[in-house]
């Protein structure tokens, strides 16, 4: 699939297969879910920019690769993003932090904008979206969307798991933003739900209803 990248590394696939579980208990699917954040960090920074530095190792100086440009920054979509930021944060820890707080209104899924607070300059920075549930597209279009009119421009979408729906109408509407994603499922159910999905990620990080 042409712009999506399915991690498929056996840790990945291992941990989520624990958290599809309907039995695994609220702190385990918490802390799998913080696992996989790292892991799929570290597929969806493989292609950042490096520059050469002149440094000094304790035996001869040595040009050495580091990042180049400004710090990343991780913008979690409000509730469950937050479940993947702490295990991107511990593989990028200088990163900065988007805050975007979207819900869907049950009955017509429209998403609507509760809260938004980014850095100012992000146009001159890699931006990773965080939503692990890529579902009907809605909240991740919005999200993307409304960093695009704040000013990110190199822009990175970041799930746990995806539905060929959600995949398709994202990609209609934001064609130049990658997807990666630890899986792709079969299809959505009538209320926009992932199917076989492992049912609502807020619900199951967080033990509410
Ligand atoms: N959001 C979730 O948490 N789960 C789904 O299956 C779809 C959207």
């Amino acid at each position: 699939m042409k712009g999506v990248a399915v991690v498929d590394h056996p840790l990945v696939q291992h941990k989520l297969t624990l958290m599809r579980r309907k039995d695994t208990s609220i702190k385990s699917f918490r802390q799998l879910l913080k696992e996989i954040g790292g892991l799929l960090c570290y597929e969806v920074t493989r292609d950042l920019p490096l520059e050469t530095v002149e440094i000094e190792t304790p035996m001869q100086p040595m040009s050495a690769p580091q990042l180049a440009g400004k710090k990343l920054v991780f913008a979690p979509v409000l509730r469950s993003g937050m479940g993947m930021l702490d295990g991107m944060l511990e593989l990028a820890p200088a990163a900065r932090v988007a805050h975007i707080g979207l819900y869907r209104e049950p009955a017509t899924l429209e998403v609507v904008e509760y809260y938004f607070r980014s850095p100012l300059d992000l146009e001159d920075r890699p931006v990773i979206v965080i939503d692990p549930m890529l579902a009907t597209g809605n909240t991740a279009i919005a999200a993307v969307d409304r960093l695009k009119e704040a000013g990110a421009r190199d822009i990175r979408m970041a799930c746990l798991l995806a539905a060929p729906e959600g995949i398709s109408k994202f990609q209609g509407h934001h064609p130049g933003v990658r997807i990666w994603t630890a899986a792709v499922d079969q299809r959505l159910d009538d209320h926009g739900y992932i199917l076989p999905g492992l049912g609502d990620a807020g619900d199951r990080m967080y033990g509410t209803r």
